[in-house]
């Protein structure tokens, strides 16, 4: 049975409420993007407010930075702090290592990068985004091209056993160009066995600026319910 978007809503907010708890005066944090990640910015808004809590965000997209402004949260770059306590981000599929799939909202480039510079990356997510194996119900991993070098990755990643769609855009005709004018390419590889192996090949591959899948970066998930949270940590 599908669940109510209102269950889901609520697993979402009770994930991204517990993410917070970890985040302490005089933090400077990496805002993730994503439905998820827009509760724990209002969280983080609503402390600010309630608690006199000094920290700044970097965003990790445009919508990011529209929820920091939104919510009151001061923004920040990685130029002026480049090593942040505490990312939040949401996640569109969490394998039993923690592993990742990202970026069905486009913003997979960033997000990494600011989770690779912080100290800490906490994932927020509703409980249907676990997975014994990332790529299961056909989860596609979305891949950040630059456009000159859409057709060579697509005929590469084919070779891999990938199956390639070039992302189309809601209102706007032809493809999604990401925050980094670039295109995105969601391949789907069946059940993803080995992440980290899949994720080295297609660094190999020139044109591919990032992909979405996030090995070994995650320290902590909160999974949502919609009447509690799963905590789960990565063995290190
Ligand atoms: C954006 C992302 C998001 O974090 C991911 O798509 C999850 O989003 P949501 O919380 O809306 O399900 O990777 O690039």
């Amino acid at each position: 049975m599908k669940p109510k978007s209102e269950e889901v809503e609520k697993a979402k907010r009770n994930a991204a409420l517990e993410a917070v708890k970890h985040v302490k005066d005089g933090f400077i944090l990496g805002l993730g993007s994503g439905s998820t990640v827009a509760y724990a910015a209002e969280e983080i808004g609503r402390r600010i407010r309630a608690e006199n809590l000094q920290v700044k965000v970097v965003p990790t997209s445009y919508q990011a930075f529209m929820l920091a402004v939104k919510n009151g949260i001061p923004t920040t770059t990685l130029e002026e702090h480049p090593t942040p306590d505490l990312t939040i981000d949401g996640a569109d599929q969490i394998d039993e290592n923690l592993n990742l799939i990202k970026g069905m909202g486009g913003a997979l480039t960033r997000e990494k990068i600011v989770a690779a510079a912080s100290k800490t990356l906490i994932i927020i997510a509703d409980w249907r985004k676990k997975a014994k194996f990332l790529g299961e119900n056909s989860q596609s991993v979305p891949i950040e091209v630059l456009p000159f070098a859409a057709s060579l990755v697509n005929r590469k990643v084919t070779m891999l056993g990938g199956k390639p769609t070039l992302r189309e855009g809601a209102g706007k005709v032809g493809p999604v160009v990401t925050d980094n004018g670039n295109f995105i390419i969601d391949v789907d590889f069946g059940l993803i066995e080995n992440p980290a192996e899949l994720e080295k090949m297609l660094k190999t591959i020139p044109g591919i600026v990032e992909t979405g899948l996030f090995v070994n970066m995650a320290d902590t998930v909160y999974l949502g319910r919609p009447d509690k949270v799963e905590k789960l940590e990565r063995k290190k």
